[in-house]
């Protein structure tokens, strides 16, 4: 299910292999688990809920390149249950699933429920990222 979500909704900025474009639109290979089993301020796990849920604004650095665009925000737009689809195919594809810092326990569409409703900004969950790497 997350695969085709994933497809639909990610490919066209992150790309079919999950290899992102430099400078443009960061990869999901091999760099989603390192947020994943971040565990500064909220944790990788709730992290990349928000990022699904609120998008994401503000610079940042992905394997020594830059980026510094916008993640579009998808609650609203998906529902909680192919928000926790495609978390869990990108956690479980494109190298992450090698990188997983113990046994990965999908995400649920309640989990992703608890996260919405906050009226967040990508600004504020830029500011969330910068507390989750300890940056
Ligand atoms: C960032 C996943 C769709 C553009 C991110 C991040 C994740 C992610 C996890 C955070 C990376 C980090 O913190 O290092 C996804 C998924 C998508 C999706 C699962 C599909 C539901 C898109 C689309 C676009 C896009 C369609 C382009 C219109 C971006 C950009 C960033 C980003 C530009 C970096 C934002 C910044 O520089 O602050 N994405 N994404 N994403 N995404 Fe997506």
């Amino acid at each position: 299910r997350g695969a085709k979500v994933y497809s639909q909704q990610c490919a066209a900025c992150h790309q079919a292999q999950g290899q992102g474009i430099p400078g443009s639109f960061p990869p999901q290979k091999n760099h989603t688990a390192e947020l994943y089993n971040a565990t500064d301020g909220i944790g990788g796990r709730q992290y990349l809920g928000h990022v699904l849920q609120y998008g994401l604004t503000g610079s940042i650095e992905v394997g020594g390149t830059a980026y510094n665009g916008n993640m579009p925000a998808w609650g609203g737009a998906l529902t909680n249950q192919q928000i926790a689809d495609v978390l869990n195919y990108v956690l479980t594809a494109f190298g992450n699933e090698q990188r997983l810092a113990g046994e990965f326990q999908p995400y649920t569409a309640e989990e992703i429920k608890a996260i919405a409703g906050q009226n967040l900004s990508g600004k504020d969950v830029y500011q969330l990222r910068q507390a989750v790497l300890g940056q």
